[in-house]
């Protein structure tokens, strides 16, 4: 059984929809461990109701360098034997610490078509402001590894949205978050059932 690890620092949405998934069975992997950066997040108290173990690190008060805190972190998943990161609103970029040792085996979902409207300062309400500014006709989300490169990992999974003409980011990021929440649990049983393979860094999804 694939031991899951969910990163979130936000509501939490994409959280509860792997929760829901992992409750109608959808992939064969255990959400052992919820983390956030934010005590006081929605992602805490949805872990706290659901009963499974959810920790925090607030990160503004930390004393140390961020690869100290990314080291606490790795020390955390490593206790707990986890297999597989999930960052589901996890909005903090990570170091070389925790990367490394978990390369292509986390996910982050990103609320845009990648290689479009991603890189640093590019997340949350940024990306549906920029998509609406350059007058894109389309939209989505993606789910993709995580490498050095702030979004710039092997994409595994994206799914598309029509930008409409009277969109405001508020209504494109609704219409985005539900597809978010459709791939991203696609993206975790093809995981737990060992069908991502990554060549010379791209996705191969193996049948
Ligand atoms: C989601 O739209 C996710 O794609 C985005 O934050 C939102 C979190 O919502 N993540 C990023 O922008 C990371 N670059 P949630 O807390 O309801 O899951």
């Amino acid at each position: 059984m694939i031991k899951i690890a969910v990163f979130a620092s936000g509501g939490g949405s994409n959280l509860q929809a792997l929760i829901d998934a992992q409750d109608a069975g959808l992939f064969k992997g255990k959400i052992a461990l919820i983390f956030s950066n934010v005590p006081e997040s929605g992602a805490m108290e949805r872990g706290e109701n659901e009963r499974i173990e959810s920790v925090a690190i607030a990160s503004k008060e930390y004393p140390g360098s961020r690869e100290a805190y990314d080291a606490e972190v790795l020390r955390l998943c490593e206790s707990k034997k986890i297999d597989l990161i999930c960052l589901a609103g996890y909005m903090r970029i990570l170091t070389p610490v925790l990367i490394k040792p978990f390369l292509y085996k986390m996910m982050n979902v990103h609320p845009g078509l990648l290689p479009k409207f991603g890189g640093e300062g590019m997340y949350g309400h940024h990306v549906h402001e920029a998509v609406i500014k350059a007058k894109e006709k389309e939209s989505g989300a993606t789910v993709h590894f995580v490498t050095e490169g702030v979004d710039a990992g092997p994409i595994i999974l994206q799914g598309n949205v029509k930008v409409q003409l009277n969109d405001t980011p508020e209504t494109l990021a609704e219409r985005v978050l539900k597809v978010e929440h459709q791939i991203y649990p696609e993206a975790v049983r093809l995981f737990c059932e060992g069908k991502i393979k990554v060549v010379d860094n791209r996705v191969r999804i193996l049948n």
